[in-house]
């Protein structure tokens, strides 16, 4: 792209100022510049604007009513579980893992999935993730690809990070990488913050950014000729997960669904997740945010939260469903944050307090779209622990002790003694391999007979 073409597109956007420095900048940097105002999808900034004008849908979503919950138990289960295995088995299924966010709040330099969590292995996230899928294919002697979604600020240092680690023992033929776009941010006037004199701001555009991204990178097209039709979803902050449950995949089959969300009750209702819900007889999820707090505090006759099933973001998807949902816009959602910035003098100023609009688009607003859409409420302390924070709630600290808790369960319905402290976590450190054994059944098998426990656990193949 030329100057004068730069010129035209960005007049045409209204964001002349993004080439107000282009006299006191160096070629290197033009030519930067000049790439990101080719990349700049005009589309997307319309949007925005109008966004921030005020034109976007309301906040607080009227008219909604909780969705149907499924729980799954006795024969139902049984029969969900074989479907599910039988999809696994013929190869039809693949795992999508997006981890392509900045995971600010953790604060950790690099891609999360490299944070160490394994309690006693110090095993990362990627590595349990990987692991998983591993085991996957032992078990089923089949091949289950992963497709990794990363982005500009961590793709380099992922894949290399795979490569230092030999793919975790995956066939690097398996695992997938594609990178997400980015988005530039907006001042309260609409116009695109630069971060430098040559330069403008961008960051992910959200994990609901994977759709664009897996048609863009030719994910879709890997997928059709790998016979893939059922995918399972999940993001990188939970080593809990249960990677491709075969209960949630066949259950999802079974009911002919689009889309399939595993829900839990919220531990109250200040917690940060999305509920499932209906409105207008669509599926939806309503972020926290967006519900009004007379709808986060409403309860039923019994007691229970009206809105009390949130989604933890792990999903699983026809593969058909998301080509169509690839090829239409999904709406926008925007936060009040910190953006660093280009001062009058043209120096870079990092501020105290939100200065910029960021817009990122979420996977599950593919809902509304979906024909049927199935909710399967689990146990969270069976699946979810995220590391989202430092400290506190949702960090290192409780997810390590929720994989402890769990990994006790297992063993003490194996038969063994697991000696617990005052506060009845387990008075060691606890860590199953998921390739020694990925639910408690596959433990009792492979435990050697009398197994006790004396000290620290690691059970690894
Ligand atoms: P979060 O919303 O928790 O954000 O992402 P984050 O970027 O990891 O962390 P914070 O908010 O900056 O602290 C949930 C999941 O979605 C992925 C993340 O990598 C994580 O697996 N994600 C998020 C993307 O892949 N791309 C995005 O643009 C945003």
């Amino acid at each position: 792209m030329t100057v004068d073409e730069a010129r035209e597109k960005l007049a045409l956007c209204g964001q002349t100022h993004v080439l107000e420095w282009w006299d006191s900048i160096g070629e290197e940097s033009r030519q930067s510049l000049l790439s990101q105002v080719k990349a700049l999808d005009a589309a997307a900034l319309g949007r925005m604007a109008a966004m921030l004008r005020g034109e976007g849908p309301a906040a607080a979503p009227a008219g909604i009513a909780p969705a149907d919950v499924v729980e799954l138990g006795g024969q139902d289960r049984a029969v969900a579980i074989a479907r599910g295995e039988e999809l696994i088995r013929a190869g039809e299924v693949g795992v999508l893992l997006v981890a392509g966010g900045q995971g600010s709040r953790l604060g950790f330099d690099g891609p999360k999935g490299i944070y160490e969590i394994g309690p006693v292995s110090d095993a990362s996230l990627f590595e349990i993730h990987a692991r998983k899928v591993l085991s996957l294919e032992r078990a089923f002697g089949c091949h289950v690809p992963l497709y990794i979604m990363t982005s500009d600020i961590n793709d380099a240092a992922t894949r290399e990070f795979f490569s230092k680690k030999a793919f975790f023992g995956l066939s690097p033929d398996r695992v997938r990488f594609f990178v997400q776009g980015m988005w530039p941010a907006l001042d309260g006037d609409g116009r695109v913050i630069l971060d430098e004199p040559g330069h403008i701001f961008m960051s992910p555009d959200g994990h609901g950014g994977i759709l664009r991204a897996l048609a863009e990178n030719g994910m879709f097209r890997d997928m059709e000729r790998r016979g893939i039709t059922t995918l399972f979803y999940f993001q990188v902050d939970n080593p809990m997960v249960e990677v491709a449950d075969p209960a949630f995949i066949g259950l999802h089959a079974i009911r002919g669904a689009d889309v399939s969300v595993k829900v839990c009750a919220k531990r109250d209702p200040s917690e940060g997740l999305g509920v499932v819900v209906k409105k207008d007889g669509r599926n939806a999820i309503v972020e926290y945010t967006e519900l009004s707090s007379a709808q986060k505090e409403a309860r039923g006759a019994d007691g229970r939260l009206r809105f009390l099933y949130g989604s933890v973001a792990i999903h699983v998807f026809s593969l058909d469903f998301l080509v169509g949902e690839s090829k239409r816009d999904l709406p926008l959602h925007v936060a009040h944050k910190k953006v660093p910035f280009v001062g009058a003098d043209g120096k870079a100023v990092k501020p105290d307090a939100p200065n910029g609009f960021k817009f990122e688009k979420f996977i599950f607003d593919v809902l509304p779209d979906a024909g049927t859409v199935v909710n399967l409420a689990f146990e969270r302390g069976d699946e979810f622990s995220p590391v989202k924070n430092a400290n506190g709630a949702d960090s290192p600290a409780t997810t390590r002790r929720d994989m402890a808790l769990k990994f006790a369960r297992w063993l003490e319905w194996c038969g063994v003694k697991v000696p617990r402290d005052g506060d009845g976590l387990p008075a060691m450190k606890i860590e199953i391999d998921p390739c020694f054994a990925s639910n408690r059944e596959q433990l009792r098998k492979r435990l050697p007979p009398g197994f006790s426990i004396s000290g620290d656990v690691l059970l690894r193949n």
